[in-house]
């Protein structure tokens, strides 16, 4: 794990007060292959494993076969996998690596090659789960003629909800996913985000307990994005469990608890995603607003003490966060021109 130490007051004490050159907000030092400041937070994680497996897979595989029953396709070579309650877990993997595929035999809606799929601890293909379950195919199937209510009100016949409580949960869906204006459209006005953000309410229109989400991001612009990711999180809030999909490794990072990558229908990695993305070798140190004095105290001491390749800068903001921040900017101050593209020139 990487060992952060953040200072949000200017240092008294040892540090001598100085003047700001380039006005850093933030330094940060990072120190590879230095002194083994690491602590074991791996053990928290752990501490929740004792929750109920709510999907399990066996030895799962799929090959496609073609009419002839003859072997096509190795879509997904065989897999174990436990996720458990409250979970938000990740299937990662690029175009054609079996995520899919892996959801519809969660699903029970395509039959494994070998082994098996258990949802609730029971089959996949038992119709008695489907009240517990939510699914957001990656393609859309929706009825393109109507509109945001009338979609929901079918779905909520088909699980047999009475009048009232279809009326209460399409509103309250529509709400949730930011449809509100448009709930009187024909979904074939729709475009590729609201089409994604009706797939969500339909997904979730029997209150399911579990959710699967294919690709729930896709085409969604920034902003989309991080509203998914948002009503995601929201979810688990909500005690459910998610298995999502994406090929996009931000989505996954910033909302998922595990995830496991998929490649060519082959389990490659699988874990929570702090302790896969953790670089052991390397220190960092943040603070805000140290004097450049300080900085250079602080570089000795880490150089006295063996650290090897010090770096000391600013650290970066994400594309997303700048995109986020433009947008929002723009929407307070309206007609505002373009910002200065080069902050240091
Ligand atoms: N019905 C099918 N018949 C034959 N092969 C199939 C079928 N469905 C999927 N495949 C193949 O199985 C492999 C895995 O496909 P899958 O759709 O599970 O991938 P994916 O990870 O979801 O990809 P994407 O990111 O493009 O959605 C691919 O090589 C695909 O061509
Ligand atoms: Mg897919």
């Amino acid at each position: 794990m990487h060992f952060s130490w953040v200072v949000n007051d200017p240092p008294s004490g040892p540090f001598p007060a100085g003047h700001f050159s380039i006005q850093p907000e933030v330094f940060r030092f990072v120190v590879h292959e230095g002194p083994n400041l690491t602590m074991d937070a791996s053990a928290a994680g752990r501490a929740a494993d004792d929750r109920e497996v709510i999907v399990a897979a066996r030895n799962l595989s799929k090959t496609y076969r073609d009419f002839w029953g003859r072997s096509k396709k190795v879509a997904l070579k065989p897999l174990d996998l436990e996720i458990r309650r409250g979970e938000i877990f990740g299937l990662l993997g690029p175009n054609g690596s079996g995520k899919t595929t892996t959801m519809k035999l969660l699903l029970g809606l395509i039959f494994p090659s070998s082994g098996e799929a258990l949802l609730f601890g029971r089959d996949a293909t038992d119709v008695t789960k489907n009240e517990r379950v939510g699914y957001l195919p990656e393609e859309t199937y929706l009825y393109k003629f109507l509109d945001a209510e009338e979609t929901l009100d079918f779905y909520g016949r088909l699980f047999d909800m009475p009048p009232e409580e279809r009326k209460r949960r399409a509103d309250a869906l529509i709400a949730m996913v930011g449809l509100s204006r448009d709930k009187k459209r024909q979904l074939r006005e729709y475009s590729k985000g609201m089409t994604r953000r009706i797939g969500i309410a339909q997904a979730l229109i029997n209150d399911p307990e579990l959710v699967l989400l294919d690709e729930p991001t896709s085409g969604l612009d920034p902003i989309g994005t991080r509203e998914m990711k948002d009503l995601i999180i929201d979810l688990k809030k909500r005690g459910k469990t998610v298995i999502m999909s994406s090929h996009l490794l931000a989505d996954v990072e910033d909302v998922c608890d595990r995830i496991a990558v998929l490649h060519q229908g082959e389990l490659k990695e699988l874990g929570r995603v702090e302790d896969l993305l953790r670089v052991t070798d390397v220190t960092q140190i943040r603070a805000r607003g140290l004097p450049s004095a300080a900085v250079e105290e602080v570089r000795a001491v880490l150089q006295r003490h063996g650290g090897a390749d010090i770096e000391v800068g600013n650290p970066t903001t994400t594309l997303e966060e700048l995109f986020l921040e433009v947008v929002r900017d723009t929407e307070a101050r309206p007609g505002r021109r373009a910002r200065q593209a080069d902050r240091n020139a």
